[in-house]
C-alpha cells in the first residue's frame, strides 16, 4: 500500500514519512529532493531556470537516482551524491521556479511511478497527482512562525528571514498545494513529532 504525506514547507512531512515508515518496516520517498536536485544542477550549469526546455535536456544528459533510504533519502547523479547541497538556501528560493514547469513535473511523476510499493510518498502532490488512488492520506500544517522556528534550528539564517522565505515559497507553491479531498489535515503546531506519527498510524487502514 500507500501512505502520502503532502503539506506545505517545512511542516514535518520528511521526519514525519521517515517516522511512519519506520514503523510500518517500508521505505519512505521524498519527492521535493528531486525538484530540489533539479534546482541544484540547473544552477551549477549556469542555466536559466525560467527555461524548462533547456534545463530538462540538461537533466536527460546525465539522470539522477532517488534512493529512498529509511535513515533519509539521497540523491545520486553517478557516483556523485547530491544531497549535502540540496538544502542550500540558494536552492530553496530557486525551486519553485522550477517545480512550477509541467515538463519538470511529468520528469519527477515518472520517476515516482516507477517505484514499488510499498513505501511513503511526502510532498505537495502525492495524494492529489502522483497516488491518487492511495488508500491512507494526510496533510501536515503548521503556522509560519512555528515552522521558521523549526527551520531555524536547521539553517543559519534568523527566524525573520526564514518565514519571510517560507511565506514566499507557500505561495510559489500553492499551484501543486491543495490537500487531497480525501486526505487528513494535521495540525503539527501544538504536537510533538512522535504525537503527529502516532496520529497517522492510528489512522491506517487495517
Ligand atoms: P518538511 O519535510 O515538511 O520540510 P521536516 O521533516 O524537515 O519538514 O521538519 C522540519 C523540522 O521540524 C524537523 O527538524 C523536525 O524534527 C521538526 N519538528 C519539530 N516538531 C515537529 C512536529 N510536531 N511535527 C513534525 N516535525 C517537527
Ligand atoms: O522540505 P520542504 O517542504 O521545505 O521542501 P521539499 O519538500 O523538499 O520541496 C522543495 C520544493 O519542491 C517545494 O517548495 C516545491 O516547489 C517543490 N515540490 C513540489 O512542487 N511538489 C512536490 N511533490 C514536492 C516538492
Amino acid at each position: 500500500m500507500i501512505v502520502t504525506i503532502d503539506g506545505v514547507a517545512a511542516s514535518g512531512k520528511s521526519s514525519v514519512a521517515s517516522g511512519v515508515a519506520r514503523a510500518l518496516g517500508v521505505p519512505y520517498v521524498s519527492s521535493g529532493l528531486l525538484y530540489r536536485a533539479a534546482t541544484l544542477l540547473g544552477q551549477e550549469a549556469g542555466l536559466d531556470l525560467t527555461d524548462a526546455a533547456e534545463l530538462l535536456l540538461h537533466l536527460r544528459s546525465r539522470p539522477l537516482r532517488l534512493e529512498p533510504l529509511a535513515g533519509g533519502n539521497r540523491v545520486w547523479q553517478g557516483d556523485r551524491d547530491l544531497t549535502p547541497d540540496l538544502h542550500a538556501s540558494g536552492v530553496d528560493s530557486g525551486v519553485s521556479v522550477v517545480a512550477a514547469h509541467p515538463d519538470v513535473r511529468a520528469w519527477v511523476d515518472g520517476q515516482l511511478r516507477a517505484l514499488t510499493a510499498p513505501f511513503v510518498a511526502e510532498g505537495r502532490d502525492m495524494g492529489t497527482n502522483v497516488f491518487p488512488e492511495a488508500p491512507a492520506k494526510f496533510y501536515l500544517t503548521a503556522s509560519p512562525r512555528v515552522r521558521a522556528e523549526r527551520r531555524a534550528r536547521e539553517r543559519p539564517e534568523d527566524v525573520e528571514a526564514i518565514e519571510a522565505a517560507l511565506s514566499r515559497r507557500d505561495a510559489l507553491d500553492m499551484a501543486q498545494s491543495a490537500p487531497a479531498p480525501d486526505a487528513q489535515i494535521i495540525d503539527t503546531g501544538p504536537l510533538t513529532l512522535d504525537g503527529v506519527i502516532g496520529v497517522i498510524l492510528a489512522a491506517l487502514p487495517a
